[in-house]
């Protein structure tokens, strides 16, 4: 079943932390990886809670790989020591580059890594996700896990980041964002990788996360996430009740894998980040594993809690420049002084729990628990690896031809219209036209993507899995 990880007995676990290294021969610290036992993170033997923060200099738009300049990451690594953090998140790298200096120095710190897996030129099309499972996508996904698989702090990555919307259209993108979660776990075993952990972000959209996070827990064993993330907006500077949070709790209390935050906060008013309290308390730890707080870098969209000089000249370009801390930047590294991660292991479930397949209905699209077969030019990355990294400036795969196999019927069987005709008809099927169609997914800018209102939820059917 659901890898039933065993506290990994295999890590030869150095803890992090200031090293006496030769100097002659400098060595990265080396962190524990981080496993999943029933719905709880762990590393080694104690449970592991995200107090991290969402790292991404320059915003969506800016698409720059921090963990490639040492000019950008040394600065704010000194800055996540301050703070505290065990966990950042980044959203973008390039796959072509070397990440060895800001990896390691992130491990010297003790701060593990989640890794957004796709980019803007390299994901699932939410107009065409039919088209956008292809060759050259997974090519991309994969050359990333190969650059980031070596670290022993690279705690999970992202197979998708809010593809899922609220429109129910949307939902249809699930199978193929699944697919490809499916597809990076088979790749980290064939590659005889550690086990990375994969799962996905859901945004914060109240009328259908409950359907996803079952979604992305049903069917067999390998199409199973290792775990599931979503964004939550609705804090706000209240608390547990007024916020809402109450009520997930329940609605996910017989969620089967472990659940994280992968973005919170809210920029109406200056923070206390009393977030922390509550993801701390035995409120939540039975249920959730913490969260990043979003986030680092001040932004248009305002949430940033530090200053970057120069930042947003030239489209977020040059991420260099000297780094201020703003007042929220005490408060959230108070707030991670005040509300430690607390001892014991916070009531979590061990058993193994597998969800039942969400059904179809007002605003969930997918109707069967099949997923789209792998396309077939991909293949020969299980055996060859995926080779050179396309980087964060390739061609982009949108557009590219080398689609997913038809074999599980197109989209037709969906009923629910999308724009991918002209698509799955294989070779020469991808015009201009349908290029146009494929017109690229924006880079979501924040304004985080939030459909708030009335909490959820329906409950979650969950079976256990024997
Ligand atoms: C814990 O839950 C109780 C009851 O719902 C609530 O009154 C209290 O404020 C919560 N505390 C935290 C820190 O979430
Ligand atoms: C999805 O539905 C929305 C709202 O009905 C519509 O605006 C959009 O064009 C649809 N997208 C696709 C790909 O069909």
């Amino acid at each position: 079943m659901k890898s039933a990880a065993l506290v990994s007995a295999l890590a030869a676990a150095v803890h992090a932390g200031p090293t006496t290294t030769l100097k002659s021969k400098p060595r990265a610290t080396e962190l524990e990886p981080i496993t999943v036992t029933g719905n709880a993170f762990f590393k080694g033997t104690e449970r592991f809670y995200v107090r991290g923060i969402d790292y991404q200099p320059g915003g969506a738009s800016a698409n720059i790989d921090p963990l490639a300049d040492t000019k950008v990451c040394l600065q704010d690594i000194e800055k996540f020591k301050t703070l505290g953090v065990n966990t950042i998140r980044v959203y973008s790298t390039d796959n072509s580059k070397n990440h060895d200096e800001c990896m390691n120095a992130l491990a010297d710190a003790g701060i593990y890594v989640v890794l957004d897996a796709n980019n803007p030129l390299y994901s699932i099309n939410r107009e065409d996700p039919h088209g956008s499972y292809n060759t050259p996508y997974l090519q991309s996904v994969f050359a990333t896990i190969d650059a980031f698989a070596k670290y022993s702090n690279t705690m999970a990555f992202f197979s998708g980041n809010e593809v899922i919307h609220d429109f129910k259209n949307t939902t249809l993108t699930a199978k193929y964002v699944k697919a490809t979660d499916r597809d990076m776990r088979r790749y980290i075993k064939a590659r005889n990788y550690r086990k990375i952990l994969v799962g996905y972000s859901a945004a914060d959209v109240t009328t259908n996360v409950m359907q996803t996070a079952a979604y992305f827990n049903c069917g067999e064993e390998h199409e199973r996430s290792d775990f599931f993330a979503f964004n939550d907006y609705s804090w706000c500077t209240s608390d547990f009740i007024t916020s809402g949070w109450n009520k997930k709790v329940e609605a996910f209390s017989d969620y089967g894998l472990p659940l994280f935050l992968s973005e919170y906060g809210c920029h109406q008013n200056p923070r206390n980040f009393g977030e922390l309290e509550s993801l701390m308390h035995s409120n939540m730890t039975s249920v959730y594993s913490g969260g990043l707080m979003y986030e680092y870098s001040y932004e248009p969209n305002k949430f940033g809690i530090v200053e970057i000089e120069g930042g947003q000249a030239n489209g977020g370009a040059d991420q260099t420049g000297k780094r201020k801390e703003l007042d929220e930047f005490e408060a959230f590294a108070n707030a991670l002084k005040k509300w430690p991660a607390p001892t014991g292991d916070g009531g979590y479930t061990k058993t193994t729990k597998v969800s039942a397949c969400p059904t179809e209905d007002s605003h969930w699209a997918i109707g069967s628990a099949t997923l789209p077969d792998i396309p077939e030019g991909a293949l020969k990355f299980f055996d060859e690896g995926a080779g050179k990294g396309p980087g964060l400036k390739g061609d982009g795969s949108q557009w590219a031809i080398d689609q997913a196999s038809t074999s599980e019927g197109g989209q037709s069987s969906d009923g629910s219209g999308s724009g991918g005709s002209g698509t799955s008809g294989g070779s020469g099927a991808s015009t201009s036209s349908s290029a146009a169609m494929r017109g690229t997914v924006p880079a979501m800018e924040k304004a985080p993507f939030v459909v708030s209102g009335i909490v959820l939820l329906c409950t979650l059917v969950g079976a256990v899995a024997l």
